[in-house]
């Protein structure tokens, strides 16, 4: 477990499927998200569970979990580089209650400790959809700075939109 304040990240084990399963269905969530909005079956998300539990390799998923132990939605490294030290980041709250409570803060925050701290990591990428300004919001307040865009790059609910590109140095 990778212990916080406010909630805890643990590994993905396959009992999570109904969770995902209601998360990937979720448009406001997903849309803005890099796979964008696809319904999806449950037994297709099953087909993932394998490569979704698997910590072994360039990404590391994260469920994360309110103290009472709820799952509240996923946090990522993914594209691990071990030469540059590089990587990106990914995540959403999929239980829409939980959004806004500081859940998706705290949970980039005790990733990025953890890539610093035991993967030796020293830079962190992303990529937010510009439109999205609640994350573009938070990746702000979490320290990231903005070294590009993208124009008309992502097409979502019927317009063509913007996406930024940020960085953090965690080193
Ligand atoms: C973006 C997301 C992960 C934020 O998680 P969250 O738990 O709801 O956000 P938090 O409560 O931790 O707030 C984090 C920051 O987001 C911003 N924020 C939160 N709610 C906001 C709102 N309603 N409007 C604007 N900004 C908001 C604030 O900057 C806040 O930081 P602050 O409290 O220090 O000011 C979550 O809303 C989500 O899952 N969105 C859909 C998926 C997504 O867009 N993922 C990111 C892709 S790059």
């Amino acid at each position: 477990m990778i212990r916080g304040e406010k909630i805890y990240l643990r590994p993905i084990q396959k009992s999570d499927l109904t969770y995902l399963y209601q998360w990937k269905n979720d448009e406001e969530t997903f849309m803005y998200l890099g796979g964008g909005f696809l319904p999806t079956s449950i037994d297709q998300l099953e087909k993932w569970m394998d490569v979704m539990i698997d910590t072994t390799g360039r990404d590391k998923r994260f469920i994360i979990c309110d103290n009472d132990g709820s799952p509240k939605g996923m946090v990522g490294l993914y594209d691990i580089e071990w030469i540059h030290r590089t990587c990106e980041i990914g995540v959403y709250i999929g239980d829409k209650d939980a959004k806004g409570k500081g859940y998706g803060k705290e949970a980039c925050l005790l990733t990025e400790k953890y890539a610093k701290k035991y993967l030796n990591l020293r830079k962190i990428k992303l990529s937010v959809v510009s439109d999205n300004k609640r994350a573009l919001n938070m990746w702000e307040s979490l320290g990231y700075k903005k070294v590009g865009e993208y124009i008309a790059e992502r097409y979502i609910k019927g317009a063509y939109r913007n996406l930024t590109i940020m960085e953090k140095f965690i080193d």
